[in-house]
């Protein structure tokens, strides 16, 4: 029997990416997954690539009115919400003193404010369902500072916050609530911030314990564990998958 069997699991930002790793593994595992995000074209690929477990949904994570819609076609679909992963995120570089109100506004509504919505859209269904995993997908920007990172370094210990508070106030439920904070993982994201197209990591690579990025499937493996009854004592907790980014306060060489 798959480790998700019988589950049903909403991943935000699943088009592509960790999102659409974790589409893939969940239902690997036997769940049933609504993909939802912004971007349609690959959204849909994916459901057909996945068949009958799993299907698109448009869900901007910013619009309240939209997350509804995605919960609701969730349980008409495959009739009940056990998981949801809030895992869409935009990422943008600029200098604290160049960042504007509109930049910092637009990763800040994205991240948090949308992982805001996504927590709280799934309290009822999960609690009718006896309980669920929600997974919050920060960052090591949760855990410390990067220069040129301000609006998303703020936003990721946003989301490490709120996973506390709703662990706290869910617990009792069976609600359980963790957050991930992977390191560089190579995805569009990353390629997109260095400038598109083929990017050399060895330098990045370098500064790990690891010695190189990481790869979508390795969040998605940390989202499976999480999402599943294997986690069932984990709750407000913080999972690293880093390679090793946050092990050391060396200063930078
Ligand atoms: N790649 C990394 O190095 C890295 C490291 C740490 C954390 N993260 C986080 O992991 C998550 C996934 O990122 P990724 O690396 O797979 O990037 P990605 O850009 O490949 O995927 C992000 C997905 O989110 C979707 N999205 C963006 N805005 C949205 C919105 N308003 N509503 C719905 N969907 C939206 C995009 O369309 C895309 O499909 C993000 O939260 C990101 O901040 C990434």
């Amino acid at each position: 029997m798959g480790r998700l069997a019988g589950k049903v699991a909403l991943i935000t930002g699943a088009s592509r990416g960790q999102g659409a790793a974790a589409a893939r593994a969940f239902v690997a595992e036997g769940a049933k997954v609504l993909i939802a995000d912004v971007v349609e074209e690959l959204g849909k690929e994916l459901a057909d690539e996945l068949g009958d477990a799993a299907v698109f949904q448009q869900l901007d994570v910013t619009d309240e009115a939209a997350w509804a819609t995605a919960v609701e076609r969730t349980v008409d679909e495959f009739g009940s919400l056990n998981v949801l992963v809030n895992n869409a995120g935009v990422l943008h570089f600029s200098r604290l003193e160049d960042t504007t109100l509109a930049d910092y506004q637009r990763v800040m509504s994205v991240n948090q404010i949308g992982t805001f919505l996504g927590l709280r859209s799934v309290v009822a269904p999960m609690r009718k369902a006896g309980g669920g995993s929600i997974v919050n997908v920060s960052s090591v920007e949760g855990l410390a500072g990067t220069p040129f990172l301000v609006a998303y370094t703020a936003s990721k210990f946003a989301v490490r916050g709120m996973t506390k508070v709703a662990a706290l106030e869910l617990g009792t439920d069976g609600i359980r609530v963790n957050s991930i904070h992977p390191g560089m993982i190579d995805t569009q994201m990353v390629r997109d911030a260095l400038g598109g197209g083929e990017f050399d990591t060895s330098w990045i690579a370098k500064k790990v314990a690891l010695g190189r990025v990481g790869e979508p499937r390795e969040i998605a493996d940390v989202a499976l564990f999480l999402a599943s009854d294997e986690s069932s004592y984990c709750t407000g907790a913080e999972f690293v998958a880093d390679g090793g980014a946050t092990a050391t306060h060396a200063l930078k060489v």
